[in-house]
């Protein structure tokens, strides 16, 4: 079952939302990239709302080091592989890059990624929540469509391995959703360390109670409870669900674990990462 052009288009080959244009899009490609900016970069799902929240918000890990930046950006689900995706050669993307290596390598980038059997689960329940996603009931398809980069944000793997591919070109902190899910205080002093932003003791405990899970939750606006109806049915869920790790044990089933291993397990052993998640 192909995904639904309601709700999807292609672009460069990649998937994107059709609250976006495709010329939207192709304006993101001379996007104007200074020093100062702090991208923070995540396949959907990853936890980037539990790594920073958008200025108008809460910055749950952020409020303080905000002072320090001027700028924040949430780096499209696709720049990255947009760049790779519009430079026919390889030589030209070096090229490419280049030419924005003049002001990228002083732009910040902090990469989250998250075990994509968790990533999966969240986008599905998201996919129902989110009025502007296509739902897809039948668990089974939405994880051939994710397997096969037929969601929005396209694969995820390729997601994941770009940035990673990119890891010398950039000016990147990566981070795991699973480490900051266990020990939050290391991720923000990493944080901080990386801004070269120095916090007091007490504002770090302050910037770490406020990222967990159960206060962000309690935070109307972390949670986008004001999100319209007609972009989020709340009757179908909520933005901060359930923060865990290890939430896909109780929604895949092992055939389907297995399905999901043999499709990405031996593409993830080519990634330059440091697993931090159990795909068991
Ligand atoms: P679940 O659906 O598994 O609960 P993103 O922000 O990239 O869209 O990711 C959303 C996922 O991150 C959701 O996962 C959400 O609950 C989780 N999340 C958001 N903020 C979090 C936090 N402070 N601590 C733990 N998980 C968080």
């Amino acid at each position: 079952m192909e995904p639904s052009k309601e709700f999807m288009f292609k672009y460069k080959g990649f998937y994107f939302g059709v609250n976006t244009s495709a010329e939207h899009v192709a304006s993101l490609e001379n996007f104007e990239i200074k020093d100062s900016d702090i991208f923070i970069a995540t396949y959907p799902k990853s936890g980037k709302n539990g790594t920073v929240s958008k200025e108008e918000i809460n910055l749950p890990l952020f409020n303080h080091l905000i002072a320090a930046v001027p700028k924040f950006f949430f780096l499209p689900a696709n720049t990255c592989n947009l760049i790779r995706a519009t430079c026919p050669s390889e030589r030209q993307e070096g090229s490419h890059l280049t030419g924005g290596a003049q002001c990228l390598p002083e732009a910040e980038i902090i990469y989250v990624t998250r075990n994509p059997k968790d990533v999966l689960v969240s986008y599905y329940h998201f996919s129902k929540f989110i009025t502007t996603l296509e739902e897809v009931p039948d668990f089974n398809i939405f994880m051939e469509r994710f397997l096969a980069g037929k969601v929005l944000a396209s694969s995820w793997f390729d997601h994941v391995a770009g940035w990673y591919g990119h890891a010398e070109d950039f000016n990147i902190l990566f981070l795991t959703y699973e480490d900051m899910k266990k020990d939050l205080r290391s991720a923000v002093l990493k944080i901080c360390n990386f801004l070269g932003k120095k916090l007091s003791e007490e504002e770090i405990e302050s910037v770490v109670r406020q990222a967990t899970f159960e206060n962000m939750k309690k935070d109307p606006r972390a949670n986008y409870e004001n999100l319209p109806d007609d972009i989020a049915d709340k009757s179908k869920g909520r933005f901060l669900r359930k923060g865990t790790v290890g939430d896909w044990k109780n929604m895949m089933t092992v055939a389907q674990s297995e399905r999901f291993d043999e499709a990405l397990n031996e593409k993830i052993k080519t990634l330059p990462i440091k697993i931090t998640w159990d795909m068991n």
